[in-house]
């Protein structure tokens, strides 16, 4: 699912990318939350269904769900994270113990592949207008291999878990 685009090398200036974006969004990490998760159920209203806290909190607002920020913070430091190690090692390993369970809660919840486009697409336009001034084919080029390689590593814990 990759594109052509990113078939670059990922090295300093790739993770830079990533990193700079992040640096300059994480202090308005609660609103960046909601605008993420609020784009994610624009494009697939039915994800709304897997998120228990959400299941069963009816029509209350979005922004009283402090779970919600803990994924959305999640998957941005993550995708960080990924793009550090594939500037190292060219690869991205969710290996750890830690990062094992994430195969399990997601088959848990009935996470499909089509759910990782979704948040995909939701990352790179929550980016896109976090940090206008900084958006690049370059810098989305970069957030894509980063979370690409996150999402495929999840999706190979997901087979093992499955
Ligand atoms: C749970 C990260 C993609 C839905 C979690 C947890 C983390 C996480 C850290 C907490 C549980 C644990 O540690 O095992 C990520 C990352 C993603 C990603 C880094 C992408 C790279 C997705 C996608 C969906 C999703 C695509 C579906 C739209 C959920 C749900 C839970 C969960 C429903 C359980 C929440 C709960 O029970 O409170 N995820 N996730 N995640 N994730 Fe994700």
């Amino acid at each position: 699912k990759r594109s052509d685009a990113t078939a670059t090398v990922f090295g300093e200036e790739q993770e830079a990318l990533v990193l700079d974006a992040w640096n300059a969004m994480k202090g308005d990490s609660a609103s960046l939350a909601l605008k993420f998760f609020l784009r994610i159920f624009e494009i697939a209203p039915g994800a709304k269904q897997m998120f228990p806290f959400l299941r069963d909190a009816g029509d209350a607002p979005l922004e009283n769900h402090p779970k919600l920020k803990t994924h959305a913070v999640s998957v941005f430091v993550m995708a960080c994270e990924s793009a550090t190690q594939l500037r190292n090692t060219g690869d991205v390993k969710v290996r750890e113990a830690a990062l094992k369970r994430l195969g399990a809660s997601h088959v848990k919840a009935g996470v499909a592949d089509a759910h990782f486009e979704v948040v995909k697409t939701a990352l790179l336009d929550t980016i896109r207008d976090a940090v206008p001034d900084m958006w690049t084919p370059e810098m989305k080029a970069a957030w894509e291999e980063a979370y690409d390689h996150l999402a495929a590593a999840i999706n190979e814990e997901m087979k093992n878990a499955a």
